[in-house]
């Protein structure tokens, strides 16, 4: 039996003050409802003392685990000395250190712009794109997350924007809302990834409306890397039509390696989101880009606001991360490539004994068990429903186990898993698959 009377009584006082959790995009952790009172490292309690080894670490922004000592020394020492600034105007000199950090760090950061979300940074994003461009419309892609507002959130595969193709809501649309715009699809072309050649034939049409494409070059949901040569098409198809290119990398970035996913794949766009792991689990967001365009930024040509933005503890916290995982020439990381290979290296033994038919997507720092036959997953659409349903019960099995990985199947490695904790999650996930047919 698990303890649960303080969750209980957590979760009656919480139903009448509040419309649930604080996001209501991600599934809870479990069946039953989790009220987390304390982390340490991987590892997690809740508010009846239930420990559990945390795959999810905030859905990405605990890159250094929970209470990392150096960190929360540069956070109390920062508490200490400066609390809040104004944005817009004053500055702090840490905001001009952690800028030149990113311009040495990220490949495509000419220039850089603090934020507080992912979401507001995209925004921003577009807007800068379109006023660079004088065009009206972006691209994205499907599979990708680029937050929650109405012009970037689900919608249906459409290459024209005229059609406004989310008639409905929910129906055929995992991220529909109620609420929405109808006009805000009409902003955007919304076309399947890892496709040139739908992407070629919507550019030869109205290449020279677009603005920016938005790229999350590898999809967290499912962990969908790039085919060969892919994203070196978009780009080259960028130059010929003189849009800006966009990288998403408010998952990757920081994560696949310090630079993102534009590192590890020796693509630089023009313009990138960088978010989650950046400041090592308190908010701070990055737009990073070519001066030319961020400089429309200057004098408010283009508008770019926020009462917190580059507030002093974030900006703090992005600092210590970076100097935390820059040392010993990126030591870290080499301890998660060692955890994450220890990690999906007994998942997949696991999944052959067991006579499982699945595939690990596996790239630094986070990996997805996708219950397929196929080789290879291009997209999430090459994903059935009913192997997607197998993943969710997965997930639901490990958690049973006190195993805790995102929805839709995500786990994310910290610099705070250890080989122990490989050793209990292999265990564990050996009862999980086998439970996964009864
Ligand atoms: C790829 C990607 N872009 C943007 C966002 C939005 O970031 P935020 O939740 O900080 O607004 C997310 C959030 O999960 C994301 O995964």
């Amino acid at each position: 039996m698990i303890a649960d009377t303080r969750t209980r009584e957590y979760q009656a006082r919480a139903m009448k003050v509040m419309p649930g959790p604080q996001s209501n995009l991600r599934m809870p952790i479990n069946i039953r409802p989790t009220f987390i009172e304390r982390g340490q490292g991987s590892h997690l309690w809740d508010v009846d003392g239930n420990e559990y080894i945390d795959y999810m670490i905030a859905a990405g922004p605990g890159i250094l685990g929970q209470s990392n000592p150096e960190f929360i020394d540069a956070m109390k020492a920062q508490l200490d000395k400066l609390l809040y600034s104004v944005s817009g105007a004053s500055q702090t000199p840490m905001e001009v250190d952690l800028a030149e950090k990113l311009v040495q760090t990220i490949p495509c950061a000419e220039k850089v712009r603090f934020l507080l979300s992912g979401t507001e940074a995209v925004q921003l994003a577009i807007r800068l794109a379109r006023a660079y461009t004088g065009r009206r419309y972006f691209i994205r892609f499907e599979g990708s997350y680029h937050g929650w507002l109405d012009n970037v959130l689900g919608g249906l595969v459409h290459d024209n924007p005229a059609d406004n193709p989310f008639p409905y809501e929910g129906e055929g649309d995992s991220l529909g809302t109620a609420g929405r715009d109808p006009s805000a699809f009409e902003q955007c072309f919304y076309l399947p990834y890892n496709d040139i050649e739908t992407l070629e034939q919507v550019l030869d049409r109205r290449g020279h409306e677009v603005a920016v494409i938005l790229v999350e070059t590898i999809q967290a949901s499912g962990v969908i890397c790039p085919k060969p040569g892919y994203l070196e098409r978009v780009q080259a198809l960028c130059e010929k039509y003189g849009i800006l290119l966009c990288f998403d990398e408010v998952v990757t970035g920081f994560r696949v390696a310090l630079g993102g996913a534009q590192e590890l794949l020796g693509i630089t766009p023009d313009l990138a989101i960088y978010g989650k792991a950046v400041s090592g689990g308190l908010p701070l967001a990055v737009l990073a880009g070519r001066s030319d365009v961020m400089d429309l930024l200057l004098g408010s040509k283009v508008v770019g606001a926020g009462t917190f933005n580059g507030y002093p503890l974030g900006v703090s916290a992005a600092l210590a991360t970076m100097e935390i995982l820059q040392r010993d020439d990126g030591a870290i990381y080499r301890r998660i490539d060692d955890v994450q290979a220890k990690l999906v290296g007994g998942l997949a033994e696991i999944i052959k004994r067991h006579g499982v038919k699945a595939l690990i997507n596996s790239v630094r720092g986070i990996l997805t068990v996708h219950f397929t036959d196929k080789e290879v997953v291009w997209s999430m659409k090459d994903v059935t429903p009913a192997e997607t349903q197998m993943s969710h019960k997965f997930r639901l099995c490990l958690a049973n186990e006190n195993i805790l990985i995102l929805f839709g199947g995500r786990w994310l490695i910290s610099a705070a898993h250890t080989d122990e904790d490989v050793d209990r999650t292999l265990e564990c996930a050996d009862r999980a698959v086998a439970r996964l047919y009864l």
